[in-house]
């Protein structure tokens, strides 16, 4: 077991020598500890001095990495072999981004020239609906679009799309409806015209049940404007399950085929990606798969001590398994870009959040944290409060650009200066004499001074990385999301988990069918247990009340 390595128990001796160390003095002794602690890949600056490292951390974290073969699993992943054991599948979403000539071979075959099919399908696709050259059933042309997806098949391409903003089409705004909550898509349909909407179904199984009720209902609602025949022009769908969406009336053009072997929350890049591409062009979709390849090349060619992913990944391992981290917190300094931290709670959560290993054995120590977040600085007036003072470790990952799309005076300066101040206030913290100091000079009473100062005094010494790019430009986002990709996998190879599978999913998925059937069947007998049953029976009594 990993625990019982030599290289997790010289962690463990290594954390005991710097838990009482603060990062202040750290920086007092190295004044070059940012240039020693900060790199740039794909045009991402990563600032990670202001972390609980020595100059013995990492070379002891790398070794950790290095007794899990963790550069056999990367190129495993790479090169197609079945890496998601328990689905006996490979894990190829960085082959939907390989600008390289190099073939990708899966069970003996390449798989790149289905890729590029697909590719330009899409592109055919959101070029002829932005252009207008492909019209609705009345002859004009499409200006929205809504997609039905739930999971990878829908905070992709919503969430990108949300974070280009300045970069969306004009003339086509896309819509997402995920959830199976009524209300969601009765908003959303109540503002379209049938005539100028295009309906997108994106589901890797297209058995998904809130996907399938969603896209029920957008027929039934477009067929109380049109006929059947008119369907098949604006019914879209995207998903690996071909023959079942042939059966849900989508014409064969229309159908976008994607691969089993892309997992859906790393399915932005495949066909799912095509509502993102419709919202902001094919061109600035093709970018955002350039910047993902960027990252990859770097992830696969970098030294490991110069490896972004990997460093990234280790700073997780550090302070989760020897630090007692639970959680990390995303926060982007970026109003478009608010939505990331749900993005990543996906691709981590669903991918980390294991605890049997690759030889099928519990494992004994944490693996997946719970990620959260959201943007900054509205944070700073809300749950900073127990970063900066609570007892509880929790690691921030800052991220800003550097040149906002607006023009308003001073506002970008002001958001640049918060995210800096906390990361500073994080790291420094305020020591009871400068409390005492300040109060001082603040003509605070003895009595107050006494009273007040341990509540103002900040420990510091609370871990941050500080992500730094210029523009969040369509290149550099997919950057961004391709280093969070492998950042999990790295950690997932270090944890001995399989982060391509879901099945802790599937149950409820099961269940809620169970009770659906009992909700909708009053006289079908209640067996459960008695709070479920309860809660069912007063489901039932609701339209008796
Ligand atoms: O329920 C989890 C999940 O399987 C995710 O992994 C996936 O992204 C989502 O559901 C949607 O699945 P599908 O694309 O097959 O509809």
């Amino acid at each position: 077991m990993l625990t019982g390595s030599a290289q997790w128990k010289q962690l463990v001796a290594h954390h005991q020598d710097v838990e009482h160390i603060h990062m202040r003095d750290l920086f007092k002794q190295d004044p070059k500890r940012f240039a020693n602690y900060s790199l740039t890949a794909a045009g991402i600056t990563l600032d990670y001095s202001k972390n609980k490292l020595t100059a013995q951390s990492l070379p002891l974290l790398i070794e950790l990495a290095k007794s899990v073969d963790f550069e056999q699993h990367r190129s495993d992943m790479f090169s197609g072999l079945p890496i998601n054991l328990t689905e006996n599948r490979p894990v190829l979403h960085t082959a939907l981004r390989n600008f390289s000539d190099k073939p990708v071979m899966v069970n003996g075959q390449d798989v790149m020239p289905d890729i590029r099919a697909a590719l330009s399908k899409v592109k055919n696709f959101v070029n002829n609906i932005s252009s207008g050259e492909v019209k609705g059933y009345t002859g004009k042309a499409f200006t929205d679009v809504v997609s039905i997806g739930i999971g990878g098949s829908f905070l992709g391409p919503k969430i990108m799309s949300e974070a280009l903003k300045p970069y969306q089409q004009k003339q086509l705004k896309v819509h997402f409806i995920a959830n199976v909550d009524g209300c969601h898509i009765t908003d959303v349909l109540a503002k379209l015209n049938p005539q100028t909407t295009l309906f997108i179904t994106s589901s890797k199984t297209l058995t998904t049940q809130e996907t399938l009720r969603n896209t029920y209902s957008a027929k039934e609602w477009f067929l109380t404007h049109a006929s059947q025949a008119e369907i098949a022009k604006h019914f879209a769908c995207v998903s690996s399950n071909v023959s079942a969406a042939k059966e849900f009336g989508i014409s064969e053009e229309y159908i976008f085929p994607m691969w089993d072997w892309v997992g859906g929350r790393y399915s932005v890049w495949s066909t799912i990606g095509l509502p993102l591409a419709l919202s902001i062009g094919f061109d600035n979709y093709q970018q955002f798969l350039q910047g993902a390849f960027e990252v990859d090349e770097h992830f696969q060619t970098a030294p490991l001590h110069e490896n972004m992913p990997v460093i990234m990944a280790l700073l997780g391992i550090w302070y989760r398994n020897f630090h007692g981290a639970q959680s990390q917190v995303l926060l982007p300094y970026y109003h478009y870009l608010r939505g990331l931290p749900a993005y990543i709670q996906q691709l981590d959560m669903e991918s980390n959040g294991k605890s049997v290993s690759f030889n099928n054995e519990e494992v004994n120590y944490d693996t997946g944290p719970i990620i959260w977040g959201s943007e900054g600085t509205n944070g700073q007036h809300s749950f900073h409060q127990l970063i900066h003072q609570s007892r509880t470790p929790i690691p921030v990952d800052f991220m800003l650009p550097l040149k906002p799309f607006h023009e308003l005076a001073n506002h970008h300066d002001m958001l640049a200066a918060n995210c800096f101040g906390q990361s500073q206030a994080l790291m420094e913290g305020q020591s009871e004499t400068q409390v005492r100091a300040a109060m001082v000079k603040a003509k605070c009473s003895e009595d107050e001074i006494n009273t007040l100062s341990s509540h103002k005094v900040m420990k510091g010494n609370k871990p941050s990385n500080t992500f730094l790019f210029d523009t969040l430009d369509p290149k550099t986002l997919g950057s961004l999301i391709a280093l969070y990709e492998h950042k999990v996998f790295v950690q997932g190879v270090i944890w001995q988990i399989n982060s391509f599978d879901q099945w802790g999913v599937e149950l409820g998925k099961a269940l809620g069918s169970q009770v659906l059937s009992k909700l909708s069947d009053s006289e079908e007998p209640l067996t459960m247990d008695g709070s479920t049953n309860a809660l069912i029976e007063r489901y039932r009594k609701r339209l008796t009340k």
